[in-house]
């Protein structure tokens, strides 16, 4: 046990720690976005799959408790690379003002990343808290998400769901090209599978979940 603490410990430990947390959180935004895409479905489709979701209520806190331990670990690494980077940096400016590695999304790693843990808490506080404290046959979902002062027929609700999941996007792109250089890939013959592959996650699912927003906001 010591020896996988003090591994998470060093420098490529925290980045491994950091890429495996952010590839299972973006495989849980995959299943997400498909049970959220059900709103187009209407009001009977939605409801009925929340509450297919309700009767399975032990294994959703197993998820939910593991989703969590994920969060928490890549948050926590997260902090430590960009402190430690931060600290390394002094030297590193007498030699060159600008790494040549540290581009426009790399530098804006921390922030998006903040901005989106901000959308994070909004997002379970309304939402998810609102879920929670809706029981029976009759709890209208769709109606919360839709057509409540916390739901997205709120302008201010749908643009700020547009932009965090814009800045969600330059995380995850910029994720996405970290992860693949801490595994070797970046230079690899897979690079191209790999790249597209990436597409699907930085740009398609956003992309998905902003079409909700987009639509019930402003089209609707
Ligand atoms: C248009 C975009 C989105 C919509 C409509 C949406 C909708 C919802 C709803 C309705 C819930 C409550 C589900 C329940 O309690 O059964 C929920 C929970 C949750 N959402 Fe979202 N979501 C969106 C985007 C996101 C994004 C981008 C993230 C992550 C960055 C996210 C993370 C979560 C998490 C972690 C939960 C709690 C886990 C759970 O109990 O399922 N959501 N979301």
């Amino acid at each position: 046990m010591t020896w996988l603490l003090q591994f998470f410990q060093s420098s490529i430990g925290k980045k491994i720690l950091m890429a495996v947390t952010g590839l299972l959180l973006a495989f849980f935004l995959i299943a997400h976005l498909a049970g959220n895409l059900m709103l187009f479905g209407g009001p009977e489709m939605f409801n009925n799959y929340v509450l297919s979701l309700t009767n399975l209520k032990p294994l959703v806190r197993i998820a939910e408790a593991l989703l969590t331990l994920i969060f928490l670990g890549h948050v926590f690494s997260g902090i430590r690379v960009t402190l430690e980077n931060k600290k390394a940096k002094p030297q590193s400016y007498q030699v060159a003002p600008r790494s040549a590695t540290s581009n426009f999304y790399s530098r804006t790693m921390a922030v998006s990343g903040s901005i989106v843990f901000i959308f994070l808490v909004f997002h379970l506080q309304t939402f998810w808290w609102s879920f929670q404290k809706m029981h029976g046959n009759d709890a209208d979902f769709y109606e919360v998400v839709v057509h409540s002062p916390i739901g997205f027929n709120n302008p201010l609700v749908a643009v700020f769901y547009i932009l965090a999941l814009i800045l969600l996007a330059l995380h995850l792109r910029h994720g996405f090209q970290s992860a693949f250089q801490t595994f070797g890939l970046a230079d690899s013959r897979y690079k191209g599978i790999v790249e597209k592959t990436a597409v699907l996650f930085w740009l398609i699912i956003p992309l998905g979940f902003i079409s909700i927003p987009l639509y019930f906001g402003f089209i609707k």
